[in-house]
């Protein structure tokens, strides 16, 4: 049996780790897995947002046994951000959904997607400085960029980990669930996503991030506005306004 779940629930694709016995501890093989079912989405037309979901426990970070005899370049061989990569350049809205353990390399692979649920009973953090080495598939550069030079610094540091409501706090999290219904809302919230005009989505999301990459606020507002501008040649814009005007649900084609 495949250790990576992908199945599409309507227009969401569900993506999940299923090593249960090590925790959802990832394994080369199955970081790799994960790159094939990320390229799956990226070229599926019908997937209109992804969530990342895992039972019982999120990713207990990389897989320490693969990496304890690695040399240098061994492990820059086993380094997980190729595929990070790809999941953080996905168009379409991304959620991960935290269920147990987010360590190390698991919670570095819930910080590539735009938004993340958490249950209370979520557990976080980047212990690798315990392991005599730092985070080493993003940590180092999304945290920052997410809750503040000196929280990461206090995380990656410490080498603590963290629940739930500590990390709604610091804002590496966006929301907090009951564990029981953490699939359940994660998963509503995505197919709310999805059903979205896909054009707009994207195109806010691409501002989002090229925003924050931008050289100054004014060169991030031109190029908000036209950005903003372009989604007046589309479709979906003339039916979402008629729609609200007529006062009826829209129907968007994605043109
Ligand atoms: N790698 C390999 N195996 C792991 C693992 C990991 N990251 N995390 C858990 N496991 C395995 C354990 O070895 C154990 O296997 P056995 O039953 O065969 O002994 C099984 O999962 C269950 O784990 P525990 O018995 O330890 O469970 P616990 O409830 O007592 O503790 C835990 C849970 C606190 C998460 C503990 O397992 C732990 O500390 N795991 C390691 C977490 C970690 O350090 N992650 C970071 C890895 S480095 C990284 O991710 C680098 C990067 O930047 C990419």
């Amino acid at each position: 049996m495949s250790e990576v779940i992908y199945k599409k629930e309507g227009n969401v694709a569900v993506l999940g780790i299923n090593r249960p016995k090590a925790l959802n501890a990832l394994s080369r093989k199955i970081v790799d897995d994960i790159g094939e079912a990320v390229a799956q989405v990226a070229a599926d037309e019908t997937v209109r947002a992804l969530l990342i979901y895992s039972e019982k426990n999120f990713a207990a970070g990389a897989d320490i046994g693969d990496m304890v005899e690695c040399s240098e370049d061994e492990a820059k061989a086993f380094v997980f951000s190729p595929v990070y990569n790809q999941i953080e350049a996905l168009q379409i809205p991304t959620i991960a959904a935290i269920d147990g353990f987010a360590l190390g390399g698991g919670l570095e692979l819930a910080l590539t997607c735009d938004i993340r649920f958490a249950a209370e009973t979520a557990k976080m953090g980047f212990p690798e400085i315990n392991l005599g080495i730092m985070p080493g598939a993003g940590g180092t550069i999304r945290a920052p960029r997410l809750i503040g030079a000196s929280a990461a610094m206090e995380l990656i540091f410490s080498g603590n980990t963290i629940g739930a409501e500590r990390a709604l706090q610091l804002g590496l999290v966006n929301r907090v669930t009951a564990e029981e219904t953490l699939y359940e809302e994660a998963l509503k919230f995505a197919g709310k996503l999805a059903a979205k005009a896909p054009i707009a989505m994207k195109t806010a999301k691409k501002t989002i991030l090229d925003g924050l990459n931008a050289s100054s606020v004014t060169a991030g507002i031109d190029m908000e506005c036209d950005n903003w501008a372009s989604l007046f040649r589309t479709a979906d814009q003339k039916e979402g306004m008629r729609a609200f005007l007529e006062k009826r649900k829209p129907d968007y084609q994605g043109k």
